[in-house]
């Protein structure tokens, strides 16, 4: 039985094409001799796209990339401050247009301290979690606005916009995912003081609980969440949680498990009207571009979290052992490239 699945990539600016080559590397080993052909077509987007035509992201551009079946995506943006690039906010009018017009309601970004791999704590302990960020609602959707900008009576509102439609759908996901994990969901918020967007989430949460009677729930504000993923990160299985609180838990859960290169990520839509889309959770990193300096583990564990999302559990599992057996193992800086090979020749023994 062959399938052939239509893959979009981005590989966009500065170490997102070399990061890319190498998750593209390990997607063609894994899949080798297997009965399952990826379909790739590149889209030029980003930053440099920007200054060559002044395009962020045209509907041509979204319909062709909505037409395909997944999409993975590399880094984009430019060297911050870069006054060319001023009007250009490559953050909203790509990144997050295409998570919001593709329905990417989940952003998975699972955190995992492998062995071999340092972090900055001490005692870290066996951390092992995954963070259901919301990714279509809270502050982030652009509800707001300015007037008397830029005088002394300015007036800023960005308006966290939390639907019950919304926050059901991550909700029950993040359940799911629990189940099939350690049975405990713990839900990130602010209820104290966010008493309308947390009391709503808390209720759906407890409301959905019900179906999942063997998973525990547990909450915490999201102050005392980042005391305890530094302190005691092993206390964590799935945690669910907004936008914003979830961009700014999953950069700390990057730090305390080995870093930036190594962390992974899946904006997702489960129900599959749209293409899910992949990437590394870092950005473009012009500071090191062409240097064949990244680490492209974050953007090779992207590409087993995509065979995953495709049923392609096999070769998921067989790309997340390559990495973790190439992580213990690791001494000595390696190329950008010679980290790819390595972890695409054990990907194929
Ligand atoms: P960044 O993640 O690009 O870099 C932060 C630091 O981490 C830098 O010192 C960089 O060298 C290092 N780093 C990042 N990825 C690495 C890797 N794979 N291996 C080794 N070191 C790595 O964040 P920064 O500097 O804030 O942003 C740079 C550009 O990237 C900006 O234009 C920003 O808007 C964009 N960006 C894009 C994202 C995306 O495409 N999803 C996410 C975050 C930032
Ligand atoms: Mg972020």
């Amino acid at each position: 039985m062959s399938r052939v699945v239509k893959l979009a990539v981005i590989p966009g600016d500065g170490i997102g094409p070399e990061v890319v080559g190498e998750a593209v590397k390990v997607l063609d080993a894994v899949t080798a001799d297997s009965g399952v052909t990826f379909e790739k077509t590149p889209f030029s987007l980003g930053a440099g796209r920007y200054l060559e035509t002044g395009d962020t992201l045209t509907d041509d551009d979204l319909a062709a990339i909505a037409s395909h079946d997944a999409i993975l995506l590399g880094a984009v943006g430019g060297v911050p401050g870069d006054p060319r690039l001023k009007d250009a906010n490559i953050e909203r009018g790509l990144l997050l247009k295409l998570r919001f017009e593709l329905d990417h309601y989940v952003n998975l970004r699972p955190s995992k301290l492998y062995p071999g791999a340092t972090g900055p704590l001490a005692e870290p302990g066996e951390i092992d979690f995954v963070v259901v960020r919301e990714g279509t609602e809270g502050p982030y959707v652009g509800n707001g606005g300015a007037i008397r900008r830029g005088t002394p009576h300015e007036v800023a509102n960005e308006t966290s916009v939390n639907t019950a439609y919304g926050v059901e759908r991550v909700v029950r996901y993040a359940f799911a995912l629990a189940e099939r994990r350690r049975h405990k969901l713990t839900l990130v918020h602010k209820t104290n003081v966010l008493v309308h967007a947390g009391g709503m989430w808390k209720r759906i949460v407890d409301a959905v609980a019900s179906e999942f009677p063997g998973v525990d729930v547990d909450y915490l504000h999201v102050d005392a969440a980042t005391i305890f993923l530094v302190t005691n990160p092993g206390r964590f299985d799935v945690i669910v949680t907004d936008n914003l609180f979830g961009d700014i838990l999953t950069d700390l859960a990057g730090a305390v498990t080995g870093g930036i290169g190594l962390a992974a990520s899946g904006n997702i839509n489960p129900d599959g009207a749209f293409p899910s889309m992949f990437e590394p959770v870092h950005g473009s990193a012009p500071d090191i571009a062409g240097s064949q300096k990244a680490d492209p583990t974050a953007a090779i564990l992207s590409v087993a979290l995509l065979l995953d999302h495709l049923g392609l559990t096999d070769e998921a599992a067989r790309v997340t052992r390559a990495v973790e057996d190439d992580i213990a193992s690791r001494d000595g800086a390696r190329t950008t490239a010679q980290i790819g090979d390595a972890i695409a020749a054990r990907v194929q023994a």
